[in-house]
């Protein structure tokens, strides 16, 4: 028997879409029906069913060209487009309510007009923020720092490692494929990040969970041998309760990895105090949303207060210069960092678009031959 069919104009009542969005999405590759012999549309179960995942992501707000690449990525895959459509609409509306809560606060007039502006640029209450920069900025970073903060990275085969703030899947790239035996859960509190997460690692081993580090007890994760936290805990106003938290999710014996950075130890020349003005901009805005952008510097105290034994600690120092990648670390990774909060440190009143572009001149300058950068990071480890 042959397949039901239907027309273009038959979908378009079914759908609500124009019979003029339907033959253009036709053409951009979103939904493309077969033809009859004289050339009309007509649209059979998969191309409805292709219909139907088209409409959920674009009620994500995806743009047409997204959606047709999350289509095509995801053919045959309804589960992973019902997931992250499911991650997104969660995601949107804990979005909206922070953005009403902050709004009502300035109409009773508990908070200043410009503190409102500046938190609703960062509504997420995370200073990178979750633009498409960000997300290339981590790849990069997880690349240009891959030898030195992973170059002892490497879980037993069986072994399964929990990554907390797996943001766009840069770090859980390295660490799978330096474990290769391993099994890895990763999970963040943002839709969208995991979204490209699961487009960048197309890994049996490695599954993506959209969960708050702090609802680990709730998550039925199962025995955990090795936790990486990497570039996370800098932004938690509460590292000694995530820290605790994590021990409790680990078996006995079980090992954490943090690796973080300390904004306290850039030097670059040439020196420039609009450039560190710039940085400081970072600092507190990151301070402001209850993180601490020197963190690297207090790992140590910080597990040991947790709780965890063996604790260990190692500075990863990036030099550039002398030969060091300056494109790499410098413009890519940490002046790419600083120009991600151009926007809200202006909105805060930190600083002015020239002073900041000032500052971020000058990071640029010394990635020139004859300019020198360095930063420490710490890497620690510690037993459960
Ligand atoms: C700077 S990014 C680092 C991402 C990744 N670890 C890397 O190095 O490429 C920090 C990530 O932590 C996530 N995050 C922040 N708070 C979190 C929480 N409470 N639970 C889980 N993830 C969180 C953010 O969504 C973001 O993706």
């Amino acid at each position: 028997m042959d397949e039901r069919t239907w027309s273009v104009g038959e979908l378009a009542a079914a759908s609500g879409l124009s019979v003029r969005v339907l033959r253009h999405w036709d053409e951009v590759g979103i939904v493309s029906p077969g033809r009859t012999a004289s050339g009309h549309r007509r649209y059979g179960p998969e191309a409805v069913t292709r219909l139907y995942r088209a409409l959920a992501l674009r009620r994500t707000g995806l743009g047409l060209e997204a959606i047709r690449v999350a289509l095509d990525e995801q053919a045959g895959d309804s589960t992973t487009v019902l997931r992250d459509h499911l991650d997104r609409l969660e995601a949107e509306i804990a979005r909206s309510s922070r953005l009403r809560d902050l709004l009502r606060s300035a109409l009773d007039g508990d908070s200043s007009l410009m503190a409102v502006i500046s938190a609703m640029t960062m509504v997420d209450g995370y200073v990178h923020g979750y633009r498409a920069e960000e997300g290339a900025r981590l790849a990069d970073q997880a690349d240009a720092l891959e030898h030195l903060l992973h170059h002892d990275t490497a879980f037993a085969a069986g072994s399964h490692v929990l990554e907390v703030g797996c943001g766009v899947g840069a770090q859980t790239a390295v660490i799978a494929r330096r474990s290769p035996g391993a099994r890895i859960t990763a999970i963040d509190v943002s839709a969208d990040s995991l979204a490209r997460a699961r487009r960048r690692v197309r890994d049996r081993r490695v599954t993506f969970r959209r969960l708050d580090v702090r609802a680990l007890p709730d998550a039925a994760l199962g025995p955990v041998d090795h936790v990486v936290v990497c570039f996370v805990l800098e932004h938690l106003s509460d590292p000694p309760e995530v820290l605790r938290g994590l021990r409790k999710a680990l078996r006995p014996g079980g090992t954490i990895t943090v690796i973080e950075g300390d904004h306290s130890t850039t030097a670059f020349t040439p020196d420039s105090a609009a450039a560190r003005a710039a940085i400081e901009c970072q600092v507190v805005l990151q301070r402001q949303a209850g993180g601490d952008a020197m963190i690297g510097g207090r790992l140590a105290d910080l597990l040991t207060e947790a709780g965890f034994a063996d604790v260990a600690t190692s500075p990863r120092e990036v030099l550039v210069g002398d030969g060091g990648s300056a494109d790499a670390f410098v413009l890519r990774t940490f002046t790419a960092m600083i120009e991600g909060v151009r926007a809200p440190a202006v909105a805060a009143g930190l600083t002015t678009e020239e002073a900041f572009d000032e500052g971020l001149a000058d990071l640029r300058r010394t990635a020139e031959p004859d300019g020198r950068f360095r930063y420490v990071f710490t890497r620690a480890t510690a037993t459960a």
